[in-house]
């Protein structure tokens, strides 16, 4: 079934049941090796699957959790399906009212964001509905979600905690509680989220992102971007700060929470209404920024800099998605 949790909408099975688990990487398309996050609410459904959290990850769970904060702790072997066959698990206790007393009754809940795979993840029940095409049976309808986002999702199995996802949960936040800076994961180099690997959060049109605005000519470009590809028969969107001449203009809010709420609701609307493009003014990455970056720069067919010649991958802070090309 779709439920709803704080962050998007989770496609949810029991995590015991490695029929039903099948049944939910069927239905998204999702590619086998990409293991699923468990959702608990009590320290008997950790147990329950084998999850072994160190001192830091308990830590962790008592000032962030129920939130959006997905721990990758050792343990899980148990449930293959769910993990992939790593030797890893991913756990989230998630502070959704509905979702919390579900999992209360049903023992713990694997789910993934109930989107096919490679779409933006639905923050609303009727995409999920939609994205899913009759495929699931019961879609509990939560409203519009509290973050809108995925959550962050953090590797504590080493002496010190990598991120492997940016998410709603702010790494400055996560930095904080531990005292430290927290390396991420793509920084390193081998990714260690093996979802992180595919094209992700897409819409159907081309998306084109641009850099964050300020001081930076970008809006100018994206304005003339829009212009151009009008003329050339393209129908065009716009998510920016500043006015811009389009078929759709949707203005970007000032508060990166509103950005995040609103962002996968915003790319499957455009998708609904037909353009062909949309352009995209970056925010900075920092708070929940990070996060809406990195899901920009995965969703992006083109990255533009802000002279006339093009950004190069990776320079920008956060990684790029995939494709950089003019
Ligand atoms: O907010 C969320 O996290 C939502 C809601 C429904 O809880 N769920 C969600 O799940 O976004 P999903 O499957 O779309 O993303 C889970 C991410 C993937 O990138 C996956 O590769 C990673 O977590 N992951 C899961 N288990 C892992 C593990 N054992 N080691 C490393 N990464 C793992
Ligand atoms: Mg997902």
């Amino acid at each position: 079934m779709v439920i709803p949790t704080e962050t998007v909408y989770g496609l949810a099975a029991p995590a015991h049941d490695a029929r039903a688990v099948g049944a939910v990487f069927q239905i998204k398309g999702r590619p086998q090796d990409n293991p699923l996050i468990v959702h608990v609410t009590r320290a008997a459904h950790l147990d329950e699957i084998g999850a072994v959290l160190s001192p830091v990850a308990s830590a962790l769970t008592r000032r962030f959790w129920p939130g959006p904060l997905t721990l990758v702790v050792a343990g899980g072997t148990e449930l293959p399906w769910v993990t992939a066959g790593l030797d890893s698990v991913a756990v989230r206790h998630p502070a959704h009212a509905f979702a919390a007393a579900l999992i209360d009754r049903t023992g713990p809940l694997a789910a993934p964001s109930a989107n096919r795979s490679g779409r933006p993840s639905p923050t609303c029940a009727r995409h999920a509905a939609r994205d899913l095409e009759g495929r699931v049976p019961l879609v509990v309808d939560g409203g519009q979600l509290e973050h809108g986002l995925e959550s962050t999702v953090l590797d504590v199995r080493g002496e010190l905690p990598v991120l492997l996802r940016p998410g709603a949960l702010p790494l400055e936040l996560l930095e904080a509680a531990c005292g430290r800076p927290i390396q991420s994961a793509t920084a390193q180099g081998p990714v260690r989220a093996p979802g992180m690997k595919y094209r992700h959060y897409s819409p159907r049109a081309e998306l084109w992102l641009y850099p964050a605005g300020g001081a930076s000519p970008a809006p100018a470009r994206l304005a003339r971007d829009a212009q151009r590809l009008a003329r050339a028969g393209r129908r065009v969107a716009v998510l920016a700060h500043d006015a811009v001449a389009a078929e759709r203009f949707i203005a970007m809010p000032a508060d990166p929470v509103e950005v995040a709420r609103g962002l996968f609701r915003w790319l499957v609307e455009l998708d609904e209404l037909g353009v062909d493009a949309i352009l995209v003014e970056g925010i900075p990455a920092t708070g929940v920024g990070l996060a809406v970056m990195d899901r920009l720069s995965r969703a992006a067919t083109r990255v533009r800099a802000t002279t006339e010649m093009e950004a190069v991958p990776g320079a920008g802070g956060f990684e790029l998605g995939r494709g950089s090309q003019p």
